[in-house]
């Protein structure tokens, strides 16, 4: 197996697909998107243009749909919710589709629509990603951060080093052996300094402190919880997430 990391879809490779893409966008769509599976949700459908999110979920029973936007932190006028985990509580999601549109991981998302297999991975799910990766074994895994409108995010970057390191761990594989690319180093040693204090991490990362601005310190707090949730968001169908298994 070799892993890569990326720090944003603009820095992922545009010539080649992997056996399996693990996109990362801690705060906070991919938490969301496990949460909203988590909470019973139909399946979570991702895109990077909202009109176009207004057009296909506008085809969907009414009663069976819910609409999030989030542009700059900020929920979507028109939309039923915006990007926060704990809005995606049973009695709202249950039985529904989600329709989703973030600022930066429903394109992370996009970005690696068509590798062989697509997860949406986050550190609420961690352990879920990486017993996928041990049971499949897929020859090439690529971690895709979501980052800041094209921006390293100190967030996405350490959670791929976590995976990076469970999946040492589990493997006893010296990370030199199955790191693909100087990044799964770096995000791992990332990972490592700052494991016991991820709430602090995320003190310190720009878009940590315009959740806080917007008044999200609970979001932040549930995000950066380690391996709460046996789910694992899988695509099914181009930009469809479903519960694996
Ligand atoms: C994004 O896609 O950039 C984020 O999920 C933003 C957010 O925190 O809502």
């Amino acid at each position: 197996m070799k892993l890569f990391v990326y720090h944003t879809p603009e820095l992922t490779p545009t010539d080649s697909v992997p056996d399996c893409a693990i996109a990362i966008d801690v705060l906070r769509a991919t938490s969301t998107i496990a949460t909203a599976l988590a909470a019973g949700a139909e399946a979570v459908q991702v895109f990077s243009d909202m009109d176009k999110l207004m057009y296909v979920s506008e085809q969907w029973p009414h009663e069976k749909r819910l609409r999030a936007g989030e542009r700059g932190g900020a929920k979507v006028a028109g939309c039923d919710l915006g990007n926060s985990p704990l809005d995606c509580t049973p009695e709202l999601v249950q039985g529904k589709r989600l329709f989703i549109s973030t600022t930066n991981g429903t394109r992370s998302l996009q970005r690696v629509q068509n590798a062989a297999s697509v997860l949406a991975g986050a550190f609420i799910n961690r352990k879920a990603v990486v017993e996928y990766i041990l049971a499949k074994q897929p020859e090439t895994v690529w971690i895709v951060g979501s980052g800041w409108e094209g921006s390293f995010s100190l967030e996405d970057t350490a959670c791929a080093g976590a995976i990076a390191h469970s999946l040492q761990s589990a493997t006893g594989t010296p990370l030199d052996e199955f790191a693909g690319n100087d990044e799964v180093i770096a995000a791992s040693a990332l990972y490592l300094q700052w494991k016991d204090e991820l709430l602090q991490l995320m003190h310190h990362a720009s878009h940590g402190k315009r959740l806080l601005r917007l008044n999200c310190h609970e979001d932040l707090k549930y995000c950066v919880q380690t391996d709460i949730l046996d789910v694992l968001p899988i695509q099914k169908e181009l930009g469809v997430f479903v519960k694996n298994g």
